[in-house]
């Protein structure tokens, strides 16, 4: 936990109460600032409360629709004393909650209105620094690509993780024994009374899904990005260490105002290998791959599919945590936590970088200790050595395509079997358990249209179903490929995020039943045995087809999503982007 780092150095002030940027809102003589000041004297503050003092802004994901984040209603207070305490003037501003658990299609797609609306409030709002406040899947990366956008001195909290959940003396994993339960129901095993049991103990506490998914994937890479407390993300949310962290974070803020530390002081393609490293060592979440991209690319830094697949080939799997493993956040929290996970690592983070407390990574780490070496495996012996995720590419992904195969059936890693192809989710849904659909084990189920645009937003499809009648025979896995992405809980021979996705006429659109389909995961390849002059021919009757929105965001969102491979973020939040019509008038 934070308190054991090292003491956070006295700030060097770099900056006098002149200069902080809220003073152009508060400190001048004019009137304007008559009007700031006068509203805010209507919310009850005197002028000593915030003149002259950094105003920090807190950006807040709590919401009723959020089941992760009702905490954040407690933390923000705590969050809010810290600042006080150490001379700032809080402010705490709501942001739209993308509550995974709830929103459809998928928070994917509101991902980047979150990104947006962080650093248009940052902007149009008289801040000095940012505490943000997130952690249920897309609210990581959306919080943090609107803060880097604005490049104001940024803390991150996060939600941290629920407690195990409980049944019958059980510990029960979020995702994965919704899944295993829900089988054990259909075959009879347990009763509706035992299922509504599992019901009320799976998510029994706030805080984020304790498994090793995208939530605690991004807090964990956010926390080696250097963009928060050190070991902020393993803290469980209804721990009181966690109320200590957010006021800590609080405190800190004020001294990153005067020390005018800023993200892109710390952020640096290193800092984004450490944050890879992590998730790979983690087994975590493959989303992490389109969220780190996309928060990279905000900070122009490189980072690319080949970067990923070149660190999962040397990076060994070390959490032994579901769903790969065996534990949960809460036991990863007991055995050392993420300090303990870095330190771990040894050669394959580098701890020269910084982060928010003044401090590098490494003397963040330098006393962490692993506790249950069961939970965190020692770097000689660990989970896997390699093979985290890989990065496929052929004529049927040109762009590249994404498997786990750590979390797959290692038959299938050099597979070739007939395409058995859903237009979309809505014809698999139709067809997959229908008896008289011709597929086999050795088939490979191919699923259209379920990409940043086709789906639309690219939901958590990937996990394609097993045919009914084939689980009957005791078949678990099969080579499956999509343009979608995967719950960071689930597992199998899943191919995702192929790129380009079939909506926009990728060769994943012009696949066809009975087509032969190889995947190599060593060879990294994934391709259909179909000739380039079949393809061209299929090519030119393909016909696109229509937008899934036609008026409101959706229409902003397709009109500029951009793939897989470049994070899904839109084309005009690049930091270069110029508009069309600027580019001709300069
Ligand atoms: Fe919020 Fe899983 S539903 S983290
Ligand atoms: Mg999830």
């Amino acid at each position: 936990s934070p308190e054991k780092t090292p003491p956070t150095p006295e700030p060097t002030r770099r900056k006098a109460p002149e200069e902080l940027r809220s003073h152009r809102w508060y400190g001048v003589k004019d009137m304007r600032s008559f009007g700031h000041r006068s509203r805010t004297a209507q919310m009850g503050f005197s002028r000593d409360d915030y003149l002259g003092k950094p105003v920090i802004g807190i950006l807040n994901t709590w919401s009723d629709m959020n089941s992760c984040h009702t905490h954040f209603k407690q933390r923000v207070e705590e969050v809010k004393r810290g600042v006080w305490q150490a001379g700032g003037f809080p402010v705490e501003i709501p942001t739209i909650s993308l509550g995974e658990a709830f929103q459809k299609p998928t928070t994917m797609l509101y991902r980047n209105m979150l990104a947006m609306e962080a650093e248009e409030l940052i902007r149009s709002y008289p801040l000095d620094g940012v505490v943000l406040m997130g952690g249920c899947d897309k609210t990581t990366p959306g919080l943090v690509m609107g803060a880097l956008a604005n490049n104001l001195p940024s803390i991150f909290v996060p939600a941290g993780p629920m407690l195990r959940g409980d049944y019958k003396g059980k510990y029960l994993g979020s995702g994965s024994d919704t899944w295993k339960y829900w089988a054990e129901l259909r075959a009879g095993n347990i009763t509706e009374q035992d299922w509504q049991e599992v019901e009320d103990g799976i998510a029994r506490s706030p805080g984020t899904c304790m498994t090793m998914g995208t939530a605690s994937t991004m807090t964990s890479a956010t926390e080696a990005l250097g963009l928060t407390l050190p070991g902020a993300s393993s803290i469980p949310a209804p721990d009181s260490r966690h109320s200590m962290m957010a006021t800590h974070s609080g405190k800190r803020i004020v001294d990153m105002v005067w020390e005018d530390l800023k993200p892109l002081d710390i952020l640096t393609p290193a800092s984004f290998d450490n944050a890879v490293v992590t998730a790979l060592g983690l087994g975590g979440s493959t989303n992490a791959i389109v969220h780190l991209i996309a928060m990279a690319r905000r900070a122009s830094i490189p980072l690319d599919l080949a970067r990923f697949d070149e660190l999962a080939r040397r990076t060994p799997v070390i959490a032994n945590l579901r769903p790969g493993g065996q534990f949960l956040m809460e036991d990863f929290f007991y055995a050392g936590g993420l300090r303990a996970f870095l330190k771990e690592m040894g050669s394959h983070i580098d701890g020269s970088q910084k982060t928010v407390n003044g401090h590098t990574l490494g003397e963040n780490i330098a006393d962490a200790q692993v506790y249950i070496p069961e939970v965190i495996l020692p770097l000689k012996a660990p989970k896997l050595e390699s093979g985290g995720l890989a990065v496929l590419r052929g004529n049927l992904a040109p762009d590249g395509a994404v498997i786990k195969p750590a979390a797959m059936e290692q038959h299938l890693r050099k597979h070739t079997g007939p395409a058995v192809v859903f237009q979309d989710y809505n014809d698999m849904a139709a067809r997959i358990d229908d008896p008289e659909l011709d597929i086999t084990k050795d088939s490979v189920i191919v699923l259209q249209s379920a990409g940043p645009q086709g789906a639309p937003g690219m939901p958590e499809w990937g996990q394609l179903p097993i045919p009914q009648k084939l689980l009957k025979e005791g078949v678990r896995d099969m080579v499956r490929i999509s343009d979608a992405r995967m719950s960071g809980t689930s597992y199998g021979a899943c191919v995702l995020h192929v790129t380009p996705e079939s909506h926009v006429g990728g060769p994943l659109a012009l696949v066809r039943t009975g087509d032969l389909v190889t995947l190599d995961v060593d060879a990294r390849r994934i391709a259909m045995e179909v000739s380039d002059e079949e393809i061209a021919r299929r090519r030119a009757a393909w016909k696109p087809p229509m937008p899934k929105f036609s008026r409101g965001y959706g229409a902003i969102f397709l009109k500029h999503v951009q793939q897989a491979d470049t994070g899904c973020d839109f084309d005009f939040l690049a930091p270069d982007y110029v508009a069309p019509d600027a580019a001709q008038a300069s």
